[in-house]
């Protein structure tokens, strides 16, 4: 896959560049980078901090040709090919909250927010942008406060430009090489075995489709091939969650 790459000291957000660049150009695929964001976004109308000289803020824009591709399957392959990188460049391995967080040390380190555009008469992807926030070194100023008890840099000690540049190299040869053979098995199962949360316990915070008890916590049994998170509550029912938000707790 060839990107046309575009590089950036400041942006508001590259998500919002790639989307305002596919409107204006057809099937062209491409990558955009920021040193910081001014109005950097996360999901569900959040906020993600994107100070400069401190993390990598990256979003591709592709136009996937099959019907098939389910943008939480870009998320989860993107997910992959993040983690992959930081261990073949840094030697670090991370975790992957379902569905879109990376962390590392108990921290989130990295999230991910997939947009896209559906084609309304082929119910297709005409696009798919899907930015990545990866907090590399400490902020100047440190996490603010509502997050620094939560997210946290891959890397500590000043920041090291060539490994950013590495990473930023490494992501974008692994998210090419992953999208030229799109195939769910070529990455669902690390996908499952990065997984944080198999295993665990966790309280529903967040789900569109329906509503689950405050009170009640749900054993995470697996992940499917569609990246639902399969979860089982003690009266013995089961849920596939197609997106969402969950916490770990205890059972
Ligand atoms: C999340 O944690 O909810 C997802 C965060 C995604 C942040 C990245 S940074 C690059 C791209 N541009 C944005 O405005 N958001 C994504």
């Amino acid at each position: 896959m060839n990107f046309k790459i575009f590089n950036y000291d400041e942006v508001s957000s590259t998500n919002d560049l790639a989307n305002a660049y596919a409107a204006e150009h057809q099937n062209i695929d491409a990558v955009f980078t920021a040193d910081s964001q001014t109005n950097g976004r996360g999901r569900r109308g959040r906020s993600f901090y994107s100070p400069k000289n401190s993390g990598l803020y990256i979003s591709f824009l592709i136009h996937p040709e099959k019907t098939l591709v389910n943008p939480s399957l870009l998320t989860c392959m993107t997910a992959v090919v993040i983690c992959r990188s930081i261990e073949e460049v840094c030697g670090i391995y991370t975790h992957i909250k379902w569905v879109n967080d990376i962390y590392y040390e108990q921290r989130k380190i990295c999230g991910i927010l997939t947009e896209g555009k559906i084609d309304p008469e082929t119910g297709s992807l005409s696009y798919a942008v899907i930015g990545a926030g990866l907090n590399l070194f400490d902020p100047d100023s440190g996490f603010p406060d509502d997050i620094k008890e939560k997210a946290g840099a891959l890397i500590s000690g000043s920041p090291d430009y060539k490994i950013k540049n590495k990473l930023f190299r490494s992501i974008i040869e692994n998210f090419s090489r992953y999208c030229d053979n799109y195939d769910v098995n070529s990455f669902i199962d690390e996908y499952r075995d990065r997984s944080m949360l198999i295993g665990k316990y966790v309280k529903i915070t967040g789900y569109n489709n329906r509503s689950f008890p405050d009170d009640e916590s749900a054993l995470v049994t697996g992940i499917d091939d569609n990246c639902r998170l399969l979860v089982r509550f003690k009266d013995g029912s089961s849920y596939a969650l197609e997106s969402g938000e969950v916490s770990v707790t205890q059972p």
